[in-house]
């Protein structure tokens, strides 16, 4: 599936915005029999890894498991959570697949009122999230919460294309790293929170070819 397509799940015609808490996402994947995304692991995700020492993961929004995956399959204790059982299931039957052990797979609600993970995690990854923008305080509290002491919150957004006619959805409905980083004050030290060009090749083609990155480390 390419952005266009997700488009017609996140606007009406005329590119007239949905509320995005109507979203079904277990409909969207349902649409696309052969996968939603590109099966590839997301480039600011190996770059903004790699120094770390692997210990205990948790993959926020993880679709259909590529990052999960390849977080595992370097050593990582991973916890991998989507609303869409669609995707996990997905994500599941690739992980036996490759005879990739050690992820625990949740199909839940981040924010549901009962949080679905237990942390502390050395490592809380959101890859492109899709929170409505009126959750952002919500959000913001359950993964400060989930993220242990020394551990890094690593947060990537979608820059907006340069011509917002181009954007096949409205990024100002969606919790981006800009909206998270404010609550990052006292015990956190900002590493970086920078837009950068997207690594990788798979990509190409796309609207979206800047990243915005937020890597935040809890000192305390
Ligand atoms: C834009 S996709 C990104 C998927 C994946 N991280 C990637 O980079 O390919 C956003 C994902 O967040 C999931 N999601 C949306 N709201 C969620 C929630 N409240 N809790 C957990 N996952 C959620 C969606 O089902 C979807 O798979």
């Amino acid at each position: 599936m390419t952005e266009h397509d997700l488009s017609e799940h996140t606007h009406h015609q005329h590119h007239e915005p949905v509320d995005p808490e109507s979203i079904d996402w277990n409909e969207i994947y349902g649409d696309e029999a052969g996968g939603l995304w590109s099966g590839h692991v997301n480039g600011s995700l190996t770059s903004e890894v790699a120094s770390l020492v692997p210990g205990r993961a948790l993959d926020v929004g993880c679709g259909e498991g590529a990052d999960a995956l390849w977080l595992a399959e370097r050593g990582w204790q991973v916890t991998a959570i989507d609303v869409a059982r669609v995707a996990i299931d997905r994500a599941r039957a690739e992980a036996a697949n490759r005879s990739t052990d050690g992820i625990t797979w949740i199909a839940g609600d981040l924010l549901a009122d009962d949080v679905p993970v237990t942390g502390p995690f050395d490592l809380v990854s959101l890859q492109y999230p899709a929170f409505p923008l009126g959750r952002r305080h919500e959000l913001s509290r359950v993964l400060r919460a989930l993220v242990a002491a020394g551990g890094t919150l690593l947060v990537v957004g979608h820059a907006p294309p340069a011509d917002p006619n181009d954007a096949p959805f409205d990024h100002t409905q969606w919790t981006q790293p800009d909206d998270l980083v404010c609550d990052l004050t006292a015990g956190w030290t900002i590493e970086r929170h920078e837009t950068v060009a997207r690594p990788g090749s798979h990509h190409h083609g796309s609207v979206h070819s800047h990243d915005v990155i937020l890597r935040a480390r809890r000192t305390a």
